[in-house]
């Protein structure tokens, strides 16, 4: 058997889910929550924080870290309790109650049940459990937008409710959301309490990247494995999109990924530019894969149209080729309006270009092209929707301006 060649220690530390034991460039923001949440370690109730950055800027990070912190200084857990809830994954006020109660109660019989029990008896459990408890329980809500998104600000009523009836005991709560505009949502009255402190997390310039993957590479890769201008590359790309840490490390242990693939036995610059190549036509297929039956047939419509040799064409030709597609596989028929608005659409999400072009006395329309590229064409055409769609042969299309 061939034998593949391994140049990644451990796959783990690369994965976006590995915390690891340092956070370069994180520090000032460490150290500003734990002066907020360290009173807790002696009973008394911190304030509620917010917590603010864009996307891959270590906020889940930072927090856990300090979730393992708080632990070590308080191992059995007699002043302070930690909670992690992430909003993503458990969004309902229901949800989140349900977690939190699971994560504290350790009496099976007085385990709350996954459904069934009104809110009102669930959150009279939690409060009693909570107070026999006579501690500090911090709470942290990771994308609390989600929550907010689908349910409205309740679960925050419900969880300073819990604190209104408390005597000894006290919930903090520390949202965090990558929403730089969330607050905009709030009424005025939670406005300030959630964010009775505010904390915002800067994205990363391309120096303290650079940081953070040599420290992981350390951890991840022997010496030798990786060329000079590999992390240098990965941290430029990923900084100047948006200073995202979890990008910088998906592309490096891309990169890393597709060199063993290959049998090399190196990482060079040329995998980083397969890996990013790679990461575009992975979230462009994801895409796709989301469209809707309109969509598709309108973007089946352009493929068709330039398969038969139109490399530009305008909204009537999208137009005639999507009602025939409509036709052979039994699709209802929108407006052309409607068609040239999925245009736009699939022109935003740069699966086709669209430019407005005046054609004098005839109006305004739109010059149309496509950009999918060439490798996702096939993952369209293999859609279940198309699948008869090669024996039939659209009428050839003759533009008029
Ligand atoms: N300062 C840092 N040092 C080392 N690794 C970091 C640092 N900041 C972020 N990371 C790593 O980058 C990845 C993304 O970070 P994290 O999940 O904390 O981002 P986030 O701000 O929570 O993003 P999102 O808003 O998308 O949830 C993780 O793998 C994390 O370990
Ligand atoms: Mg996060």
């Amino acid at each position: 058997m061939e034998k593949r060649n391994v140049l990644v220690k451990n796959k783990k530390i690369l994965q976006s889910s590995y915390i690891p034991e340092k956070l370069p460039h994180r520090n000032d923001k460490i150290n500003e929550i734990v002066e907020i949440i360290a009173p807790s370690l002696n009973k008394d109730k911190p304030s509620n924080i917010l917590i603010i950055g864009k996307t891959g800027t270590g906020k889940t990070a930072v927090m856990n870290y300090i979730g393992k912190e708080l632990k070590k200084a308080d191992p059995e857990e007699k002043n302070c309790s930690f909670i992690y809830i992430n909003c993503e994954i458990v969004d309902t006020p229901y949800g989140i109650l349900y977690n939190i109660a699971n994560q504290i109660i350790s009496d099976p019989s007085r385990r709350i049940p996954f459904t069934g029990w009104s809110l009102e008896k669930i959150l009279s459990e939690l409060t009693a459990y909570i107070e026999e408890a006579d501690k500090i329980f911090i709470v942290v809500l990771d994308e609390i937008d989600r929550s907010f998104q689908k349910n409205g600000d309740d679960i925050f009523y419900y969880l300073t409710s819990i604190n209104d009836q408390l005597k000894s005991s006290r919930v903090s709560i520390i949202g965090i959301t990558n929403n730089t505009k969330f607050t905009e949502l709030l009424s005025t009255r939670i406005k300030s309490r959630l964010g009775e402190e505010k904390i915002i997390f800067p994205p990363y310039n391309v120096n303290q990247l650079q940081d953070i993957l040599y420290d992981r590479a350390k951890e991840a890769f022997d010496d030798g494995i990786l060329a000079e201008g590999v992390i240098p590359y990965c941290a430029a790309l990923s900084a100047q999109e948006m200073g995202d840490a979890r990008r910088a490390l998906d592309l490096l242990r891309m990169s890393a990924d597709i060199a063993e693939r290959n049998g090399d036995t190196s990482i060079t610059e040329a995998h980083v530019k397969s890996a990013k190549s790679k990461i575009e036509l992975d979230a462009v297929s994801e895409v796709i894969k989301t469209l809707t039956v309109q969509s598709k047939l309108v973007l089946m419509s352009v493929i068709k149209n330039t398969e038969q040799g139109m490399n530009t064409m305008i909204t009537g030709d999208v137009y005639s080729t999507y009602k025939f597609l409509c036709e052979i596989t039994g699709q209802s028929v929108i407006t052309q309006r409607r068609v040239a608005d999925l245009i736009s659409e699939l022109d935003m999400l740069g699966i086709v270009h669209a430019r407005v072009k005046s054609f004098g006395r005839a109006g305004r329309t739109k010059e149309i092209e496509l950009s999918t590229p060439k490798e996702l064409i096939s993952l369209v055409k293999s859609d279940e929707l198309f699948k008869d769609i090669d024996n039939y042969k659209p009428p050839k299309q003759t533009t008029l301006i």
